[in-house]
């Protein structure tokens, strides 16, 4: 069916998704154009951390229209930042210009994590935003149309959203090496991989829960003058395909070696960019400390990484997870805030609710 014969009757639903956030292992730092990545970067999808979205949409009396409310109440910031997305989406769905959408969100993971991720709540909206697309005009039938285009729809509200979107793994950033990739979506990888990584665990330590001093968006604005920044995508172009090597054969000794270069390099950024600045916290380097001397007198090959923030992911195969969780417990949790941590694990991706 075209838009234009679109009855207004078909232009009323209901649409719902919850999906999940990513821990990037190598990491998207620097974009150009209109979100387009500087390198190609590799996540695992997470599960508990994740945001619900709704949308029930209408004919608007005039162009787009939309309220918004974030677990049951106005939230102005998210608001307005949902309208700039929305109105740019409009170019990507026309249809959309026709609609008033009443938009509910929420988020799994409590308030006072600090967690703010954008990841969940991108992909979320553009899962929902392609659900009511096909709705309308029966253009998205074929899985893979429908995650690519979610995907890219994803990466121009945050860059990291694109690769939520799919089970397990994704990468997102053209690569000579990976078929299929693109710098406009994420591709999935968790077909590539070795099956201990589709069942890894993520213990995500909130260290400082309160918000960043720089935000990711303006790091990224700091890669384009950075004295460094051609070398540093040259790693992380290099480590890209060595972690998906590693991936591909569960080299867990490589894989826990690249993952932590990356968390630094990601940070090392950070402190000689102009302004430099520093996002790690006293007890962030306290737990590294804790986790190298663990792997180091347990041979369990526990791993961290780092987002841009305090907060350190500690990621382990599910099957140490007993004496990990006592670790955790015993030695980790008196370094967070308030004694907080997310138990988190690889998933499935993104899931369309009833
Ligand atoms: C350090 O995706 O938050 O988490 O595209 O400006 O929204 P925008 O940036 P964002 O950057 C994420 C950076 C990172 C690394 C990563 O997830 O790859």
């Amino acid at each position: 069916m075209t838009e234009a014969a679109a009855s207004d009757q078909s232009l009323e639903g209901r649409v719902a998704w919850a999906s999940p956030s990513n821990i990037a292992l190598i990491k998207y730092w620097g974009k150009h154009g209109v979100q387009l990545p500087r390198n190609p970067s590799v996540s695992l999808t997470l599960s508990q951390c994740a945001t619900t979205t709704e949308i029930i949409y209408k004919p608007s009396a005039g162009d787009l229209s939309f309220d918004f409310e974030f677990e049951g109440r106005p939230h102005p910031a998210f608001e307005a930042r949902v309208g700039t997305y929305l109105s740019a989406m409009t170019a990507e769905i026309p249809m959309l210009d026709r609609l008033h959408l009443s938009i509910r969100s929420s988020n799994s993971f409590p308030h006072s994590s600090g967690i703010a991720s954008s990841a969940s709540a991108f992909s979320a909206l553009a899962l929902c935003l392609c659900s009511i697309d096909h709705a309308i005009n029966h253009n998205l039938s074929e899985d893979q149309t429908y995650r690519r285009k979610a995907s890219r729809l994803a990466r121009l509200g945050s860059g990291s959203a694109a690769r939520s979107i799919y089970a397990h793994a994704a990468l997102w950033g053209k690569s000579g090496t990976i078929e299929g990739s693109s710098d406009d979506y994420a591709v999935a990888v968790g077909q590539d991989i070795d099956k201990v990584f589709t069942t890894y665990r993520d213990a995500i330590l909130i260290v400082d829960q309160g918000a960043k001093s720089t935000s990711s968006s303006a790091g990224h604005q700091l890669m384009n003058e950075h004295p460094y920044a051609n070398e540093r995508y040259n790693q992380a172009r290099l480590h890209m395909s060595q972690i998906m090597e590693a991936m591909r054969t569960g080299d867990l000794k490589r894989f826990v070696e690249l993952v932590e270069i990356e968390a630094m390099q990601l940070h090392a950024m950070m402190m000689c960019s102009r302004p430099y600045y520093l996002l790690l916290s006293p007890n962030s380097i306290k737990i590294i400390n804790l986790i190298r001397e663990f792997r180091k007198s347990t041979q369990i090959p526990v791993c961290f990484t780092i987002d841009a923030g305090p907060n350190i992911h500690l990621l382990y195969p599910a099957d140490d997870q007993a004496p990990v969780q006592v670790f955790i417990k015993d030695v980790l949790v008196p370094y967070c805030q308030a004694g907080m941590w997310i138990d988190d694990f690889v998933g499935l991706g993104p899931q369309q609710q009833e």
